[in-house]
């Protein structure tokens, strides 16, 4: 029987260009939708771009552009993107769309009418320059509880401290520089404690990977908190139905997006809305999406369905985050890198593979090693693979006539690769993709053994073996055959070349139970190319270029403002800068804190005496790349008693903040213990 499926993958903000860290997860649903139409099931894949909110609608202000218009430009980006690392979606959609809106509406009304909403006034921020309310990472100032400077509105990277917008010293706008007021206001609510029951069966129900439902259960257990989703004007998005200038919360009308995109898919192919979505339905329904909004995706979004009386989705599947060269994307150091950068230098179809022979069903994160990127596309694809039929191919091409043998002379080790279908399938149907290439690639091995123990170009040169040399290719061929059939989900290039080269149509899951026999092939043309490292440094350094540019871009309305508004503090006389003693220190240990999303304890040699050290830097550094490094510190700073514990002087970073600080001193000759002057 086949089945009906629906994918997703998570609604990219329309506010910024597509990096690799985001093709993660859509080659990783363009892997599995594919998979599931060669095995002859009828799968959709939709999305959209998540277009509202204060980001997008100050963006806009910023570039002197209506918001429309930046969604528009930045939607035919995103379209773009995806379609060079041949993502293929179904629908492509925005949700600020007339069909979002009133599903939005709906299920807004339909929440209201069963009493699910709650209205209520709360302070809040407010720019009194911009004449608007501010969402926390519009406000920064020092924290309340240890006096950092230049922190967020709602949480001090220094301290681990987290507060409220109000609480906030010397706090400023982000926007203007202006000094925040509290206003009143009135809010509406989603009642998710209502659902409280409901969602405690739904993550029980195995639609959720195990180590999530266990973070989503410490929510529920600690009780779940009503939810905001309204926003005073100025806002972009869609007004609340009976409200003056009220606006839906953005992330009330994303997700709907997923429903509103398919809903605009079968407006214009005659599908079955409801089919997918009514109560009941026979079809299956998956979100791909990473482990970051999946508090929204498995708690809010099945409240929200359940409420407007939808079905839930069968699965709601979290990937992890990705890393380039073991750390974090960062802008400094240039791994953040946008898709359309890497398409202009490198192809698509081995990133697809890379991604592949990295993914599982887990919510790790996984690493792109650009150097091991290289390597291994050019041993596994192009060595591997790809040699398999250029080593046979010549032969059948010039000495046979483009003809294959009618027999395999080694049925039994083609039986290996056929009866390997349903193992393999089994690995995609799972998302345990890096066991499927294991597998395929296992199988290559055994082709590559098979050829170089028949030696084809040896029996060639013999009258009395040159049939024999027919046979051999027809069995390399078959074997090449089948192992595109299994990796056709994630190189459809690659197929598609492949499939005219043997000329027998459009290869499907099936097709390896039958290898071609009598059959003629076509001239065969090279199918993939080497990656050479010079492609890779001009795409880092076009990557860099870009980065700079869209830097300065971001930075100069703001950042101007911020730094003229910013007085540089009272002078202070030699003797007051001699007190501080600045040592150089080697980081002995680096750890996460518990609780603290952006400390690290670090373990510091000060040359003999051993200092503890809470530093707010884990947006730049995992804690295991610090170990043996050196950096520098304020070593006579009065100890500090935090809420993780006691934390002995301070290290110094600078840097605009998020994966931008430096805290690191190059290891030239320093030693721990060393004054700096
Ligand atoms: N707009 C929201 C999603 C709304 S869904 C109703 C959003 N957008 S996003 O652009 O920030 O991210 C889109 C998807 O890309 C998310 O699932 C996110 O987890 C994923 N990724 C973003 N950066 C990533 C990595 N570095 N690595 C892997 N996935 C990443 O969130
Ligand atoms: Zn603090």
């Amino acid at each position: 029987m086949t089945r009906k499926i629906l994918v997703t993958s998570a609604l990219p903000y329309a506010n910024g260009p597509i990096h690799i860290g985001h093709m993660v997860e859509y080659i990783q649903t363009d892997i599995w939708a594919r998979f599931q139409r060669l095995r002859g099931n009828s799968c959709y894949y939709v999305c959209a771009d998540d277009a509202h909110g204060t980001p997008i609608m100050l963006r806009a202000q910023q570039e002197g552009i209506e918001p429309q218009e930046l969604i528009d430009q930045v939607n035919k980006e995103h379209r773009e993107d995806f379609a060079g690392f041949n993502v293929q979606f179904d629908n492509y959609h925005t949700t600020h769309s007339e069909e979002n809106r009133i599903l939005s509406e709906a299920v807004y009304l339909a929440a209201r009418d069963a009493g699910h909403i709650d209205t209520k006034v709360i302070k809040q921020a407010y720019d009194p320059e911009a004449e608007m309310f501010l969402p926390d990472r519009f406000i920064k100032g020092d924290c309340p509880n240890c006096g950092t400077s230049d922190q967020y509105g709602d949480n001090c990277e220094a301290c681990g401290a987290t507060y409220s917008t109000t609480e906030v010293k010397n706090a400023y706008s982000v926007v203007t520089g202006a000094t925040p007021i509290e206003k009143d206001s009135e809010h509406h609510f989603f009642k998710l404690g209502n659902f409280t029951d409901f969602l405690a069966e739904w993550l029980a129900s195995g639609a959720v990977q195990k180590e999530v439902v266990n973070k989503m259960n410490e929510w529920v257990e600690d009780g779940l908190a009503d939810w905001d989703i309204s926003r005073d004007a100025p806002y972009w998005g869609f007004k609340i139905p009976d409200t003056e200038d009220k606006y839906f919360y953005v992330w009330l009308d994303a997700p709907i997006g997923y429903l509103a995109s398919f809903k605009n898919m079968c407006d214009r192919t005659g599908e079955s809305f409801d089919d997918y979505w009514a109560e009941g339905s026979d079809a299956e329904v998956y979100h791909f999406i990473g482990k970051d909004i999946a508090y929204f995706h498995t708690l809010f979004w099945p409240a929200q369905l359940k409420a407007a009386g939808y079905r839930l989705p069968t699965g709601v599947n979290c990937h992890g985050f990705l890393k380039v060269n073991g750390e974090k994307m960062s802008k400094s150091r240039g791994t953040f890198i946008q898709a359309r950068v890497f398409l202009n230098h490198l192809p698509a179809e081995q990133l697809r593979y890379y991604f592949a022979a990295k993914l599982s069903n887990s919510i790790d994160d996984i690493d792109l090693n650009l150097e091991d990127f290289q390597v291994r596309s050019n041993s596994e694809l192009v060595g591997k693979l790809v040699n398999i039929a250029s080593r046979c191919a010549g032969f059948v091409n010039k000495r046979f006539d483009n003809t294959l043998a009618a027999e395999l002379p080694d049925p039994e080790l083609y039986a290996q690769f056929s009866k390997a279908s349903e193992e393999i399938a089994e690995s995609y149907e799972t998302r345990q993709y890096s066991r499927a290439m294991r597998q395929i690639m296992g199988l290559a091995d055994l082709a590559n053994q098979y050829i170089d123990s028949n030696k084809p170009w040896v029996l060639i040169k013999d009258e009395a073996t040159f049939d024999q040399v027919q046979g051999i290719c027809t069995q390399g061929i078959n074997m090449f055959r089948a192992l595109i059939g299994y990796l056709k989900p994630v190189l459809p290039e690659l197929a598609q070349k492949s499939e005219a080269f043997l000329n027998a149509g459009e290869l499907n899951w099936e097709s390896v139970q039958t290898p071609l026999l009598n059959h003629q092939v076509t001239k065969f043309k090279p199918l993939m190319t080497r990656i050479e490292g010079t492609q890779i440094e001009a795409m880092l350094e076009e990557n860099n270029a870009v980065l700079v540019a869209m830097q300065d871009k971001a930075n100069k309305p703001k950042l101007s403002k911020h730094l003229t508004d910013d007085p540089i503090k009272p002078e202070i006389s030699y003797e007051d800068f001699d007190k501080i003693d600045l040592r150089i220190a080697r980081i002995d240990k680096a750890e996460a804190v518990k609780g603290a999303d952006k400390l690290i304890c670090l373990t510091l040699d000060v040359g003999g005496e051993k200092r503890q050290v809470f530093a707010g830097i884990k947006s730049a550094y995992e804690p295991e790349a610090l170990v043996g490094k050196l950096t520098v510190m304020v070593a006579n700073l009065a100890p500090r008693k935090m809420r993780f514990g006691l934390s002995e002087g301070m290290v110094l970073a600078a840097g605009p903040g998020g994966s931008d600080l430096f805290v690191l001193h190059p290891d030239d000759g320093a030693d721990a213990g060393m004054r700096v002057k």
